[in-house]
């Protein structure tokens, strides 16, 4: 049989395939509450080695999208506490995506219509957030200039994802994905070409720019443990006005070899080259250089699983990990129109597609009434 529909385990935590449902953004949680329906979503595509959520804001600041459920108050812990609870019963693992979007928000959902925050005061051109306009009428609206984190807000950031990640614990996830991808907060202190601080999270050197994603990864961990950490990253991305620079193989080889050190579960490398018709513009093709990058890191990241998500079929899948470049297999789109993805892979059976008008909020409609495949 193929790998990709053998267990597999995941820094102690055994997945049932090697097959991975990414976190997508389906804002249907009316006040950013996971409810019912948001249990019964996931409960659905369980059979998934493992599930990623959808990203969970991990403070109001941090939050860029109306109807998002976040982790931050105990109202959302319990709220979150039914799906895991749901995914659980029916044999499936969960990891919380952990987010704070930084720059890519609005003041409309910040508290007391502050203006958002970021690791510069650059806007995110061409950027759209999703708050309330000026009569109150909630849809996507572009992006306004934010304001640098002093450095001593850059510390209590940092406790905002390690308090978030115990928040996960709590609500019963199996473990954490800091969210370093797709443009927020930790790639605006990544990418030299937004970071313009002058403190010890400069970009003048590559030590500094890694700093701020260190620190999360080293908060984190010590609040939950290496063994339930993973993260995001997604290099020569561009999505949200990350503009190309020198460096990004190097500076990814380096933060590869520094999470490889500290030995957590996963390293979640988002492909951008399949994700050009979401809410941005990346028409680029990345695939070569991620699969160079990775299988060049693949030395250092002996206790840390490599999963690759972004225009996955199977037989790509089942190839990169015949090769060794990756471990394990992400799926975003697929299951949203196919909750039983895996027996559909592995029998080979058709697959539904997914109506693109519905990925973002509204009705259940497109949510959690997809059927799985009727083999009779
Ligand atoms: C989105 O909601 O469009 C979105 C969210 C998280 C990402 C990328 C896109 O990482």
């Amino acid at each position: 049989m193929s790998a990709l529909f053998e267990s597999y385990n995941l820094a102690g935590t055994t997945l049932s395939n090697r097959v991975v449902m990414a976190p997508m953004t389906r804002s249907r949680a009316p006040d950013d509450i996971a409810d019912v329906s948001t249990a019964l979503y996931y409960a659905q595509r369980a059979t998934a080695g493992l599930i990623v959520t959808e990203g969970t804001p991990i403070s109001r600041e941090g939050q860029g999208y109306l109807f998002n459920p976040g982790i931050f108050s105990g109202e959302q812990i319990a709220g979150w506490r039914l799906t895991t609870q749901s995914v659980h019963a029916v044999g499936g693992r969960i990891f919380a995506q952990l987010w704070h979007v930084g720059r890519v928000s609005h003041p409309s959902i910040q508290a007391d219509g502050r203006d958002p925050v970021s690791a510069s005061s650059k806007i995110a051109e061409g950027a759209t957030a999703y708050g309330y306009d000026e009569d109150g009428k909630a849809g996507p609206i572009a992006t306004t200039a934010p304001r640098q984190l002093t450095t001593e807000e850059v510390a209590r950031v940092v406790e905002d994802f390690a308090q978030a990640a115990r928040n996960a614990v709590e609500a019963g996830f199996d473990g954490v994905e800091i969210h370093g991808a797709n443009g927020y907060l930790l790639e605006q202190f990544l990418n030299p070409g937004v970071n313009d601080r002058k403190d010890r999270y400069a970009a003048d050197t590559l030590e500094n720019r890694l700093r701020f994603v260190l620190e999360v990864v080293d908060a984190v961990t010590n609040a939950i443990g290496r063994k339930r950490t993973g993260i995001r990253i997604s290099p020569f991305g561009q999505l949200f006005d990350m503009p190309l620079y020198d460096d990004i193989a190097e500076t990814y080889g380096a933060l590869l070899a520094a999470l490889g050190e500290r030995r957590i579960a996963y390293v979640h490398v988002m492909d951008q080259s399949g994700f050009s018709d979401i809410r941005g513009d990346t028409k680029v093709t990345t695939s070569d250089k991620i699969h160079s990058l990775l299988r060049t890191a693949k030395p250092d990241l002996k206790d840390t699983a490599v999963i690759l998500a972004g225009g996955l079929n199977r037989q790509r899948a089942e190839s990169l990990i015949a090769d060794g470049t990756i471990d394990l297999a992400g799926f975003g789109k697929p299951f949203i129109s196919n909750p039983d993805l895996v027996a559909r892979m592995r029998r080979d059976w058709p697959l539904a597609s997914a109506d693109a008008d519905t990925f973002y909020g509204g009705t259940m409609v497109g949510y959690i009434d997809y059927p799985a495949y009727d083999a009779r």
